[in-house]
């Protein structure tokens, strides 16, 4: 099937590594002109040469933090700049420490909040001016399964997602009239280095391995093993591609089967 993406301008945030990176190696893949960014010019600028040298596209690296508002909106203004207009925005960031209520104080659940949910705020309301000028535009939010079912020990991802949940579903109701797409994933376990790190972590403090802490995370998973990010990459290309065009207001889970609710 033809996606329908070359030649198409994307901006896929915080992709020098993990969801972010294996998303824009596919939309490159898929023909489309990309740009990325990450806090570490080092790394966004190898991630990009990596891109390039694999798929042959147009990879433009920018860096800054998409938790500063004016840092987010002036990322979206480089990146159509960049690319001669945009369209399609992927808002991902890294995810917000763990914790309980206990643990956490009042300042990371702002930081959280300026992380997880002001920069997606952030960067649609800088991206929409140049998605209404696509023939093909579209959006997408990545969150986590979490909001469908609530992690131990994330209580910040748990509660701050959902939101951006509510924000995705209304802004459907809002763009969808001028054809203006907008989805969301809901990752589960995926062998991101992050998770990677996280899951070497704790054999270090259990005294175990990786591979067994991995183990026991997937139990609970039907499909008994944590997705690639080159699984999740698939279904955001897709979604955000003209042959999803009637795909909209969508929660989409990449997570193996992991949320057990019913509906
Ligand atoms: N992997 C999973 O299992 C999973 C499951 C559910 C949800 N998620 C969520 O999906 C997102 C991506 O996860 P991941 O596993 O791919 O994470 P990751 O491996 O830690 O990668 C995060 C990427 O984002 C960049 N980044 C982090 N904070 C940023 C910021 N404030 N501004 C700009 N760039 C930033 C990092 O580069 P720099 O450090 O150079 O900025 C890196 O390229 C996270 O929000 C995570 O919580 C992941």
């Amino acid at each position: 099937m033809d996606l329908g993406l070359k030649g198409l301008r994307v901006f896929v945030t915080a992709a020098s590594r993990g969801l972010g990176a294996a998303t824009a190696r596919q939309f490159s893949a898929e023909g489309a002109d990309v740009a990325i960014c990450g806090r570490n010019r080092e790394r966004i600028e190898a991630a990009a040469r990596q891109i390039e040298a694999s798929e042959g596209g147009k990879v433009v690296p920018l860096v800054g933090d998409v938790s500063d508002a004016s840092t987010a909106s002036a990322l979206v203004a480089r990146a159509a700049e960049a690319l001669s207009g945009l369209d399609i925005l992927v808002t991902n960031a890294g995810g917000p420490p763990s914790g309980t209520m206990d643990a956490l104080p009042l300042a990371a659940w702002e930081s959280a909040v300026q992380l997880t949910l002001l920069s997606t705020v952030t960067l649609i309301q800088a991206a929409l001016p140049y998605l209404r000028q696509s023939r093909h535009p579209a959006i997408l939010t990545v969150t986590s399964y979490s909001v469908k079912q609530p992690v131990p020990n994330l209580m910040l991802s748990n509660s701050i997602r959902g939101a951006v949940i509510g924000l995705t579903k209304t802004l459907a109701n809002e763009i969808g009239p001028e054809g203006i797409r907008v989805n969301s994933i809901l990752p589960g376990w995926t062998r991101t280095e992050r998770v990677i790190e996280l899951m070497q972590a704790r054999a270090a403090q259990k005294g175990t391995n990786m591979e067994a802490e991995i183990a026991a995370q997937v139990t609970a998973i039907p499909l008994k093993r944590m997705a690639e990010a080159q699984e999740f990459a698939n279904v955001a290309v897709f979604l955000c591609s003209p042959a999803a065009s009637y795909i909209h207001g969508a929660m989409i889970p990449v997570d193996g089967g992991a949320i057990q609710a019913t509906l």
